[in-house]
Formats: C-alpha cells, structure tokens, sequence
C-alpha cells in the first residue's frame, strides 16, 4: 500500500459501504451513533462509510480497502486497534464472566489503579460513555453547592444541561436551558461576567488546540475558589494522553471534580469521574447515581490493562513526539508549497487543520484535503488523533503524502476551481465548535 511517490492512486471502490448505508439509513435515524463519524463528516463518493476491522493504526472498510486511521475511533484508540495485551485482558475476564450479581473485585482494583494516576482521585466512579460522567459532576455540583447554574466552555456530550446551549436545543424545556451559560476559552472576563450568585460549577475542557494563556486555568481554579463554584475539568481528550492523569497533571492544578473516558479502555465503553472525597461521598446519601452496567467487567479489565500498558510505555511521551514530528512536517511541508492559509495546530497528541482560505469556504478546502488523502490511502478528518500505533514509517508517509495533497491544493485554488475537482458532496458543518462560543449570559 505504501508508495509515496505513486501519483496514480485511485479513488477506492466503496460499493458495499454504499449498499449498507442505504439500508442504514432507513432504519437507523441520521444513519450514525456518533456525529463525527457519520457520512456528513467525509466526502459523500468517495469516503468509505462502513470500517469491518482494524490492526494497529490500520483499518480496513467493507470493501476491503486500506488506510491509516487518524480518527482513531474518534479518541478511544490510544494504543491502537486489537491492541494484543489489552485485548487478552478482555479474553481472559470474558471466560469468567462479563457482568455479575455482586461487587467485582476489577472495581476496586480498576478505581485504585486510576487513583495513582490521577491527582485528583480522592475517589472514583464508573460509568459508560463521556455524557454520563460530566452530567454526575453537574449534579454532585448542584447538590454540594446548593445552587443551580452551570458555565461551560467546550464540548461536554448529548444530555439536557449542557446541549441547552446549542443550536440543537429541541426537546429540552426552557427552564433547564436558563440554567447553562458558555464563556470563552482565554477569556477569563467572560467567565467572571457570566458569574451571580447561583453558580455551582464551571466545567471546561481544560485544553482543546489552543494553549492556556495568561494563567487562564489557574485563573479560573482562584475564581472557582472564591465564588464557592465546583471546578470540573472535563478530560475526555486530555486524559491518558496529554499526562495519564490529563491536563491535572500537566498543569499541576486540582480541579474538584474530572472527568475521562475515550482513551482510558482503548476502545471499551468505560467513563470516570474523579475527585474530591467530600463532593464524591454525597453519592452515598444525597445524591442518586446508579446504573445496572456501572462496574461491568469487560470494560475494567481493559481499563486496567490500557493504563498499565500505558504507563509501561510511557505512552503519553510518544504521543508528544509522534505527534511532534507530524505537527512539524505538515508545517513544513506547507511553508514550502507555499500554502499560508492553513497550519497544523494544536498540543502534539492531538492535531488538527487550521484551515482559514480568505474566501474559500474552509469546508470545501478540507474535503479536497480529505479525498486526496484518501487516495493516498489515508483516512482523515480535520484531527491527528494519535495513537502508540502511528509508527515513525507511517507518520514519515503521511507527511509525504500531505506534501503531494499540498501541491494538487495549490494547483486547483491557483486555478479558482477547487469545487469542481470535488467529486463527491462536500463535508458539511458539523455541530461541534472548538472556538466562538456563545459568550453572552442568558437574560
Ligand atoms: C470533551 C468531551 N466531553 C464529553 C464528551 C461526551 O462523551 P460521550 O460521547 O462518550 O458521551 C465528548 C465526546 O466527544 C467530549 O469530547
């Protein structure tokens, strides 16, 4: 598959992707579980849509195409697809049980384990998916502080309190939309404006691809402090990757409460939440936060095994460089295009295309990126999501292959007719903002 220098590469055959996604749709509503890896988010044509399995940092479509993975299955994948000691840890407890009628021992030992390497895991809880665990922190917050709003800034999941905020708000009753407000990312006015006396938490993603400025996250841990407000980081992408226990450790600042999920299981449905004992213990009175599946098995054993193997290999310093030399090469290989409208951003376990063409639409550029990449068998979606399988061979041809998609970019926008020489449906907005939050209190 890999042959940098073949400029011939053809678009994959993708029938049976199409097929499956005609029956799909009808049954399946907007045919995804997951926005980011639905069809609107590739180029209808000519993006695979189905993916049958994965090995390392390699997938294979329905089709029986190849490409490297930069998704990642969206985060969970730190170690990478049929990750051999993660996946025996799941065999191995699959042959004793999956889920049982009483405490399981991987409870304790999985919660243990999280709490050596979290700073902040005075204790720890399990549930299933990112949304499950940021909706605990809100109302361990409301219960501990005795108010009620909540100010978020970033992407925190699908239930009531925090989709309030977006554009698609249907479906939630205004009353609870009245209790969320946003503030900007390095903008801690905008926090303390948005603050009054019914404030019980500030949750945010404590990095997404800009750097913290002016002691911003120190900032708001002091405002938190002295306002009497509940700090949650929400860690789903920091956690395990930016440091094992996330961007606390990074920056050396104790939230109250944090949550993970994504990379903590390579790939099992498994969230925490994390933090202070006298926050966390309301559960035991107060607060009601239950769930059938919260300690099932499978997803702990893997747990355990991904944040050793993690550990061992210091994975967290591969990502940093792996991550580094992809960061640096696509720069560079920009700069000598010379193509200055677009720049690899972000912390180097997690990358993304900055893409600001002066009147080019940006989704139109990156579909052109994408389907070009996906001739060079490289299946990409804005981010760089690495993983410990993104090996220095693999990452050396991807640059490569940037550097060939660079200059067809240039040649097309040089020629004013990049829309034409997309030959599929362009990717469309998705609902996800990482920047230009909703700043303004509610009135
Ligand atoms: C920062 C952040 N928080 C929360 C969530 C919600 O997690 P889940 O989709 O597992 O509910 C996500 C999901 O992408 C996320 O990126």
């Amino acid at each position: 598959m890999i042959d940098v220098n073949n400029t011939t590469n053809q678009f994959p055959v993708i029938n049976k992707s199409n097929e499956l996604y005609d029956r799909i749709k009808r049954i399946i509503p907007s045919g995804t579980h997951t926005l980011a890896k639905g069809v609107s988010q590739y180029v209808d044509g000519i993006a695979p849509k189905f993916l049958e399995r994965g090995s390392g940092s390699i997938v294979w479509d329905v089709d029986g195409n190849e490409f490297i993975d930069f998704t990642m299955a969206v985060g969970p994948l730190s170690l990478g697809y049929s990750y051999y000691r993660v996946d025996e840890a799941i065999k191995e407890q699959l042959a004793k049980g999956i889920s049982f009628s009483l405490l399981n021992p991987l409870e304790l030992e999985a919660a243990e384990l999280i709490q050596e390497v979290v700073p902040n895991a005075e204790m720890v809880r399990f549930a299933r998916g990112g949304a499950d665990v940021t909706s605990m922190a809100v109302r361990l917050a409301r219960a501990y502080t005795g108010k009620s709003k909540i100010l978020c800034c970033g992407y925190h999941g699908w239930h009531d309190w925090y989709v309030s905020v977006t554009p698609r708000n249907n479906g939630i009753p205004n009353q609870v939309q009245e209790l969320t407000n946003t503030f900007e990312y390095n903008n801690i006015q905008s926090l303390i404006d948005s603050i009054d006396e019914n404030v019980a938490a500030v949750i945010l993603e404590p990095v997404t691809f800009f750097e913290p400025k002016d002691n911003f996250l120190q900032n708001i841990a002091e405002v938190c402090k002295q306002n009497g407000i509940v700090l949650v980081f929400d860690e789903m992408w920091t956690g395990f990757r930016m440091a094992l226990g996330g961007a606390q450790e990074y920056f050396g600042i104790k939230p109250d409460l944090a949550t993970y999920s994504k990379a903590i299981a390579n790939g099992m449905p498994l969230a925490v939440i994390t933090g202070k004992s006298e926050i966390m213990k309301l559960i035991e009175n107060d607060v009601f936060i239950y769930s059938t599946f919260g300690g099932e098995a499978l997803s702990l054993a893997a747990a355990k095994a991904t944040i050793n193997e993690l550990k061992d290999k210091k994975v967290p310093q591969y990502l940093n460089e792996i991550g580094y030399v992809l960061k640096n090469g696509i720069n560079t290989i920009l700069e000598e295009v010379g193509i200055d409208y677009i720049k690899a951003i972000g912390y180097n376990f997690r990358l993304m295309l900055d893409i600001n063409h002066p009147t080019i639409d940006s989704l139109i550029v990156k579909s052109f990126i994408q389907q070009e990449l996906i001739r060079k068998g490289i299946l990409w979606s804005t981010y760089y999501n690495m993983s410990y399988s993104h090996t220095t061979e693999l990452i050396n041809y991807t640059i490569e292959s940037h550097r060939l998609v660079f200059e067809k970019l240039k040649n097309v926008v040089d020629k004013g007719n990049i829309e034409n020489e997309i030959r599929g449906i362009p990717i469309q907005p998705l609902f996800r903002k990482v920047s230009n939050f909703n700043t303004k209190p509610r009135q």
